[in-house]
């Protein structure tokens, strides 16, 4: 048997690269970044190997949440550009063969969006029930709210109706009421019409909250979902949705579609990627290695997406009140690092104290481990933030394209961080020259990464490992086995391993080309560097490890 669906089943060994336009390239020097500035860094990106781009809002808005509070779903944040310039973006894109998909936020919308004043205009618009409203404030837990720093309540008085309505994010966004069948029709117009402009599918935000507190409730609100994927397979089917579902992982598994993948492609794997964190503040492999082991396995062609770091804050809000303070007092330990009293609003090279050994290792970690690597724009260059700027904003600063910044020749409108993240020390056209550089290690994970469909297809297991700051994981696909090892600590580690099956074989390092020979007790010693990595393809001694790989089709 061989693998033959790699292409089909694209997103599977996807290297999916998240970026805001607004923050990426200015193109017409008004200090903004748009569309056409975007467009011009695509050889850039399709250099780096990602595969697909995940585009953050990009539509009107007033702007009262970066953009995830939208006016109008069908055109453009005429700051970033025009229509015209966004089908020029996806066709260049799509020449450099990068698939593209966009943030779906339809939980909620702007208050400033025609929809929300036509329907608290007069209890009877036809809009009204598109939003969700209650003649009383739903009893709610203060404690559950998602700003706590800005909100107290999940409803809001419309005081002129005297209406209270659901809003589960700020106040300025009443959430939409998926429970009429008017919305749910209007959502699927907007997936298709991206979808005709060239979209690949959606990263859907704020997934449980969408189809929670709806009016009247329905029969079954994951249905939606369903209905949703379903539309698309029709319309193209190589489309996906990849959910923002930050639950314990048995409830995550349900957003994929009650055991046959019928609703999101992909979720993102908050669990694992809370467990990694704490495991590099102890520098020890367990709670990374038990979120591995406990978490389900998805459905027959879905898949976890794994992150490191996003564009809001770190959220450690599943870790115990203890480890939550251990991530902290190692990586946020100052109160304007910390947001909300659950997460931090940094960057990964800063809190791992700029250690380009350590940020190394840790992003080799995010490339290998089961599950497709979704990457914020600047992690390959090791960005910083700027904590200066409010909120969630500290980590979307321009990306620093040279020493002098190159985002824009006008002043951007955002500030970038000075000091040892200033970008005449971190830019890409410095890193470009460098072979030790942060963004030549990307390079060289994202090749090896997509040489390897072993890791996104195989079977996967974390093996027993005699030294805890050690992760030691094998994934195994068609009879061929790709072994990945993990030193968290900043001391050298010597490591046996048993590798069941693979007596007498070869492990050459596709990082570094040592090659290590297997026992017949079927044991191998290996050495690591402090924070040493090491990418371990196994091959019968007479057969060159290109041969033992798996090949995408
Ligand atoms: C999740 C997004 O990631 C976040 O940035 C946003 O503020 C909320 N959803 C509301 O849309
Ligand atoms: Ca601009």
């Amino acid at each position: 048997m061989r693998l033959t669906q790699t292409s089909d089943l694209w997103w599977k060994n996807a290297v999916v690269y998240c970026l805001d336009v607004e923050t990426f390239k200015d193109g017409n020097d008004d200090g903004i970044g748009d569309f056409r500035g975007l467009t011009q860094q695509i050889d850039y990106l399709a250099g780096l190997g990602v595969t697909c781009l995940w585009l953050m809002p990009f539509f009107p808005t007033p702007n009262r949440d970066d953009g995830y509070d939208i006016t109008d779903f069908y055109s453009i944040d005429p700051r970033l550009g025009t229509l015209g310039d966004f089908v020029e973006f996806m066709r260049t894109a799509k020449d450099r063969g990068l698939r593209v998909i966009a943030d779906l936020v339809v939980n909620h919308t702007s208050d400033q969006h025609p929809w929300f004043k036509q329907a608290r205009s007069s209890k009877d618009n036809p809009f009204r029930d598109w939003y969700v409203w209650s003649d009383t404030p739903e009893p709610d837990d203060p404690k559950q709210v998602v700003f706590p720093d800005k909100e107290n309540s999940f409803w809001e008085l419309d005081k002129d109706s005297g209406q209270y309505y659901l809003h589960s994010f700020y106040k300025h966004q009443p959430d939409l009421n998926v429970g009429n069948p008017q919305v749910r029709d209007e959502i699927t117009r907007i997936l298709g019409f991206w979808m005709e402009l060239g979209l690949s599918g959606f990263r859907v935000d704020a997934v449980p909250f969408l189809i929670q507190n709806v009016s009247p409730k329905l029969p079954d609100p994951h249905d939606f979902l369903a209905d949703l994927r379903a539309f698309m397979s029709r319309r193209e089917g190589s489309s996906i949705l990849l959910g923002e579902v930050n639950v314990p992982y048995d409830e995550a598994l349900t957003y994929f579609g009650d055991g046959n993948g019928t609703e999101l492609t992909m979720c993102f794997d908050f669990i694992a990627m809370q467990r990694a964190w704490l495991s590099l503040a102890r520098s020890e492999a367990e709670p990374l290695a038990s979120a591995l082991r406990e978490r389900p396995k998805p459905p027959k062609d879905c898949q976890w997406a794994m992150f490191l770091r996003n564009h809001d804050e770190l959220t450690l809000d599943k870790l115990t009140d203890e480890e939550r303070q251990e991530v902290f007092d190692a990586f946020g330990p100052s109160p304007d690092m910390q947001i909300y009293g659950r997460g931090l609003r940094r960057r990964l090279p800063t809190m791992l104290g700029g250690d380009l050994r350590r940020i190394k290792m840790a992003y080799s970690l995010l490339f290998s481990l089961p599950g497709t690597p979704v990457i914020f724009y600047g992690e390959e260059i090791g960005l910083g933030e700027n904590l200066e700027a409010e909120g969630r904003m500290a980590v979307r600063i321009p990306m620093q394209w040279a020493p002098e910044g190159g985002f824009s020749k006008a002043e951007p409108d955002r500030e970038m961080p000075g000091g040892a993240y200033a970008p005449e020390r971190i830019n890409v056209a410095a890193q470009k020259r460098d072979g030790d550089s942060l963004l030549r290690w990307f390079q060289l994970l994202i090749e090896r990464y997509r040489e390897c469909p072993e890791l996104a297809w195989g079977e996967k297991r974390v093996l027993d490992c005699d030294h805890p700051a050690v992760l030691a994981h094998r994934c195994d696909a068609d009879g061929a086995t790709v072994l990945v090892v993990h030193n968290l600590s900043d001391t050298a580690a010597d490591i046996e391993l048993t590798l069941e099956g693979l007596a007498h074989c070869r492990l050459t390092d596709l990082l570094t080309d040592a090659v290590f020979d297997v026992g017949e007790d079927e044991r191998v010693e290996l050495p690591l560097d402090p924070h040493g990595s090491r990418w371990l393809r196994a091959s019968a001694p007479d057969v060159p490890p290109e041969d033992a790989s798996v090949k995408s089709q």
